[in-house]
This record gives C-alpha cells, structure tokens and sequence, in this order.
C-alpha cells in the first residue's frame, strides 16, 4: 500500500466534504493508494485545531508556502476562495507536487492557462473538483449517452437555482460572503454555480462552439464586511444564456441566487432523437429517462432509482434500493483519483478540462456586458 499524504489547505465546506470523502473512499474502494491526512493549512492555528482532530489532520501549517515546502506531502489539496488558486497551484507545481484544486480552476481564463501550463511543465497529476459528475445518476447519465440511445442531441437545458441574497443586507467580502465579493470570487453566478452546468455539459454533451447571454445584478450595494462601508456590487447575481454545442445541439443555461424557495436546485435535461434523460440534484439518486422506443401503451418517462450493483459506483455501496448521497461525489472523486495513480492514466476534469469550462464562463461574461455572440 503506498501512501498519498495530503495537504489541504482551507477548511471550510469543501475542506470538510474533502476530508470525509479521504477518509470513506478507501474503506469502499480498492486501491495500491491510501490518503494520509498529513497536514491542514488554515491561517488560524488555534481556530483550525478542532477541525484537524476532530479529522485526524496529523498536523497544522499556517502558511500555505510552508506547507509547500514539506517532504512529507505528496499531494496538496485547494480549499481556499477563488483568488488564490493560482498562486497556490502554480507554487505547488513548481515544488513537484499533486494538485487537487476546487472550481472554479481560476478567476478567468487567463489564469487557468497559467496554471494548465505549470502543472503540465510540472508533470504533476491534477484534479479539479466537477464533483456532480460523480453522482452516480449523472454518471449513468453519460454511460446512457455515450450508448447512442438518445440518437441526435436537440436540446440541453441546465438551471441552477438558489435564493440566499434576495436580502439587500446580506453583506459582501469576508469569511462567510466571499462570493459577493468580485476580487475573491472572480464572478458571481457564473463562476460559482453555472461553472458546475457547463462541466457537466461539457462532458456529457460535448464542446460549446459560442454564447449569447445577459447577467443582472439586483443589488447594486452592499456592506463590504471587511471595511464595512457601502461599496458596489460588481458579481453577477443571476446569468441565462444560449449556446450552440458542437454536435448541432442548443443549450439554455440559467443561474441565479434570487429564485425564491430554491436553495440548490441544479436540474438537466437532454432531448435527443429517440430518448430523453433529466436528473435533479434534489433527488439526486434518481435519473428519469423516456425512451420512444417502448410499446406506446406503457410508454412514458420512468424514474430509475439508481442504487444497482450494475450502476456507476453503487457496487461498491450497499445492497440494491439503498441510496447514498451528495458527499459520496466526493468520495467518488476521491476513489478515481486514487484509481488514476495506481494506473497512471490521469484523473478527469483535469486542469486542462476545467480550462474549457472556464473559457465558456468568461464568454458567457464578454457576452452579457457586450450584448453580443462571442465564440468560445
Ligand atoms: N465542488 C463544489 O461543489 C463546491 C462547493 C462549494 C465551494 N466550492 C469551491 O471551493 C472553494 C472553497 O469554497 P468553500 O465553500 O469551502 O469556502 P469556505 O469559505 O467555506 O472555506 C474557505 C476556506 O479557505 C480558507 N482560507 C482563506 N484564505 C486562506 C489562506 N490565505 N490560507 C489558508 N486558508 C485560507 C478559509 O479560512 C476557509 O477555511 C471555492 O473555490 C469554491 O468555489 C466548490
């Protein structure tokens, strides 16, 4: 068994949904590779303690270039807000290491070439966290695709739906509301949530050839918690465009934070000739699927509760009809990361496919402030 000592750096949601999916994947996977929690870096020693213990992180660094230094880590792990995932990953690379990075990769395309440059100069494995591919419905999703079953794709439609910052008195900037804030986040909507739509449409689909799109945002200021005066909003609070994919197929996305009584409602569907599918990450076990092809008089769509041994990743879990849930992306992710070292094939979204998927937000971003067509 060979050891991948981790170093994750930021501890919050995803530090935590990271640290579970470490831990669980390799008590249900099999693999030469086994995570080792070496180190958590967080700025705050005293307010990261119980997060380490409490995970069983066997050390602290307060400095994320400290942490690069250390022998004992092999891999290190991106948690930290939008803005430093550049410096940190292009760092990590320079110092030989394996970056897990969480999207979006960069703030803009041009820092995603950056960083698709170091880590191939580097040659070092790299992952960006598009974990909904892993849902295992979405997984099938795919599987489904790839068989041909639809036929010619017509339409892709994705939304993703949320409404925490309907109040104006939410704030901007700081630990809680840095996604509000452009210079941490890089963009609002777009980078934050339709950045998941595109990765799966991306995969599923196929490339997006170009973008007509219009952003809005409603609250035009907020409180800067850092500073607490009044400065302008200048993220995108909600984002709809169309597309055109590759294969001839047009797509509607639409994202907001201000669709009041959803929380994170991510749903797809896809029609195509024969067959259509749709999935919602509310019921996330299921996948819902018409096939045209049935005798007309039971024909209609069937709901598939995903949790057969013969499914994407449910043979590692319970018995068939038990479901599992939205950390077990992570764990999935995890577990094909750990698969791509013991094979040395490399682990998908890698850097370079997330830079796709950041090319398509900064057109859709070019589109809506230009009101025009842009080519991705
Ligand atoms: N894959 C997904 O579904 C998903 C979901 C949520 C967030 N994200 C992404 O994950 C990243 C983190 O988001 P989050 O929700 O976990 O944010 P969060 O605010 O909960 O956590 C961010 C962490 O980064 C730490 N941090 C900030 N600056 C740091 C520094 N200089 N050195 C060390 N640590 C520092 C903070 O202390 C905090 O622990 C973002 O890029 C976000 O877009 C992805």
């Amino acid at each position: 068994m060979k050891e991948l000592r981790i170093g994750m750096i930021g501890y919050g949601f995803m530090g935590k949904t990271h640290s579970n999916a470490y831990v669980q994947a390799p008590n249900f996977f099999q693999s030469e590779h086994k995570p080792v929690l070496k180190a958590l870096c967080a700025r705050n020693l005293e307010k990261a303690k119980p997060f380490a213990e409490n995970w069983g992180y066997e050390s602290i660094e307060t400095d994320w270039r400290a942490l690069l230094k250390r022998d004992d880590i092999d891999a290190v792990d991106i948690c930290t807000p939008n803005n430093l995932h550049k410096e940190i990953a292009i760092e990590a690379a320079k110092a030989g290491k394996m970056i897990l990075c969480e999207k979006p990769l960069a703030m803009n395309t041009a820092e995603g070439e950056e960083m698709v440059a170091a880590v191939e100069k580097a040659g070092v494995p790299n992952m960006v966290w598009y974990n909904y591919r892993r849902v295992p419905a979405v997984s099938l999703a795919k599987q489904i695709l790839d068989s041909g079953k639809l036929g010619r794709i017509f339409h892709y439609r994705a939304n993703f739906l949320q409404d925490w910052t309907i109040n104006a008195d939410v704030p901007q900037g700081g630990a809680a509301t840095w996604r509000l804030d452009v210079d941490a986040a890089g963009s609002g909507v777009t980078g934050d949530l339709l950045a998941h739509c595109i990765d799966t449409a991306l995969w599923l689909n196929g490339s997006i050839t170009d973008v007509t799109a219009m952003t809005e945002t409603f609250v035009k200021e907020r409180m800067h918690a850092e500073t607490g005066k009044k400065t302008p909003v200048e993220i995108d609070d909600a984002c709809s465009f169309l597309c055109h994919f590759k294969n001839g197929s047009l797509g509607l996305f639409e994202s907001t934070r201000y669709a009041r009584g959803h929380k994170a409602l991510y749903t797809f569907e896809i029609n195509g000739e024969n067959a259509s599918i749709r999935w919602d990450l509310h019921d996330l076990h299921r996948l819902e699927y018409f096939d045209h092809a049935d005798e007309s008089i039971v024909r209609g769509w069937r709901s598939i509760h995903v949790s057969d041994g013969d499914q994407p990743y449910m043979g590692n879990w319970w018995v068939p009809g038990l479901q599992i849930g939205y950390e077990h992306s992570f764990t999935h992710q995890v577990a094909d990361f750990l698969k791509s070292l013991d094979t040395g094939e490399p682990a998908h979204p890698s850097f370079r496919d997330a830079l796709e998927t950041q090319r398509v937000c900064d057109a859709v971003l070019t589109s809506a402030k230009k009101r025009s067509w842009e080519n991705v």
